[in-house]
């Protein structure tokens, strides 16, 4: 072959490389804005003038997200524990594992309509999204980091610079600028598409007659704490849980004997993707959980009241009764959510 064909072959093969990439485009994801859905309550928060959530803001929230520069040894970010397959909680871990291989004590609650919480962590000792990474970021078992080192990393690089220069037209990065963009990824982290929802809205045939069973075993047993369209009425209540001895929950915040070992109803909106359950992960199973509640529920001065009415230790259920429940459970899985590329790792 003389080198002029040769040429021509080797340029051939690079255009045709060239183009097969091009056959497979880069996930183009439009950007909604915030949507409030049709079914579900006003927000608590969707943004404010300060920081109204635009494509851009959004965009630099996840990059924050996903950057391990954000730790103090640039191995960890905020989805090494919250992964977007497990609806952003933390799959198989009972407790998260940061810095270093550190180990806390809870286990990673997943992260999705955080627009409509007042309070946040297992004892909602944090009341405001803006606020909220400041404790990840600085947790010797999480970041490890500073807020003053990570601006220090951000304000480096060139990239960084421009794109928040972009959306908060001022230089250089601040620290409540970082905490607008993580509010901003988060507020999006809406999950409203389950079958659940699509029965909600009016399609009786999104749910089998199984589930809808199990859908009234939980109205009458479960939904006066994980209650309404959240799955939650965002109160702190302590559930029978045999004490781990590390954790009292929300007595640790108020430091009222009242509140001992009472923990934030948790949402149960992909439960089924979130597991292992509870505040320390102590259950690996929905069939445990159900368990629980049925079988292992421990009586104590802060027991909530509805876990002894008449005088009946917990929830008593069936095995058919536990199976239905747990039917219903996995319609509440929103795949569209987990699966969303505007939440993935850009
Ligand atoms: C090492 C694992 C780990 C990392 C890294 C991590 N988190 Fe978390 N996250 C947790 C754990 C554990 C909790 C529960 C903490 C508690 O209850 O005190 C939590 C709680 C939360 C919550 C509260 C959810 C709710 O329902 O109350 C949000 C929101 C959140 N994290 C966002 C973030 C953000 C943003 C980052 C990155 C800046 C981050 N997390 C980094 C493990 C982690
Ligand atoms: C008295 C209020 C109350 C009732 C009734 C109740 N729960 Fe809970 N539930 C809670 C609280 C509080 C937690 C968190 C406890 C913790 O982690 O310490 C919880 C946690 C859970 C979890 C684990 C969630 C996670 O993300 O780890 C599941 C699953 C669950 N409940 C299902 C149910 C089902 C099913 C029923 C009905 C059979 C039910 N609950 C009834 C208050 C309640």
């Amino acid at each position: 072959m003389d080198k002029l064909k040769k040429i021509g072959l080797w340029l051939t093969i690079v255009f045709l490389h060239y183009s097969c990439n091009q056959e497979t485009p880069e996930p183009q994801s439009t950007f909604p804005g915030f949507v409030v859905p049709s079914h579900f309550p006003a927000p608590i928060y969707s943004g404010t003038p300060n920081n109204p959530i635009t494509k851009e803001g959004f965009e630099l929230g996840r990059r924050l997200f996903y950057d391990p520069i954000t730790s103090k040894d640039s191995t960890i970010s905020c989805g090494t524990c919250h992964q977007s397959f497990a609806a952003f909680a933390n799959l198989d871990h009972p407790t998260s594992h940061g810095f270093n291989g550190l180990f806390g004590t809870r286990n990673a609650p997943p992260i999705q309509n955080t627009a409509w919480m007042n309070s946040f962590m297992w004892d909602g000792g944090i009341n405001h999204i803006e606020v909220l990474p400041v404790a990840p970021l600085t947790n010797p078992v999480e970041h490890n980091e500073s807020l003053k080192n990570i601006l220090v990393k951000l304000n480096r690089q060139p990239s960084y610079r421009d794109q928040f220069n972009q959306v908060f037209k001022s230089t250089p990065i601040t620290d409540q600028q970082m905490l607008y963009a993580y509010a901003q990824f988060m507020t999006m982290m809406v999950s409203s598409n389950s079958a659940y929802d699509s029965y909600v809205k009016g399609n009786t045939t999104a749910l089998s007659t199984r589930e809808i069973e199990g859908m009234q075993l939980f109205n009458a047993k479960c939904s006066a704490c994980h209650s309404g369209i959240l799955t939650t009425d965002g109160s702190f209540r302590n559930n029978g849980l045999k004490p781990n001895g590390i954790e009292t929950g929300r007595m640790q915040i108020t430091l009222e004997e009242s509140d001992r070992n009472k923990f934030k109803v948790p949402s149960l909106r992909n439960i089924a993707l979130t597991r292992p359950y509870m505040h320390d992960g102590r259950f690996n199973t929905l069939e445990k959980v159900l368990n629980h509640y049925s079988e292992g529920v421990q009586d104590s001065p802060t027991l909530d009241p509805i876990l002894k009415s008449n005088g009946i230790l917990g929830i008593p259920l069936t095995e058919d009764e536990k199976q239905k429940i747990i039917s219903f459970l996995h319609t509440l899985t929103d795949y569209s959510f987990v699966n969303n590329p505007l939440f993935q790792e850009p």
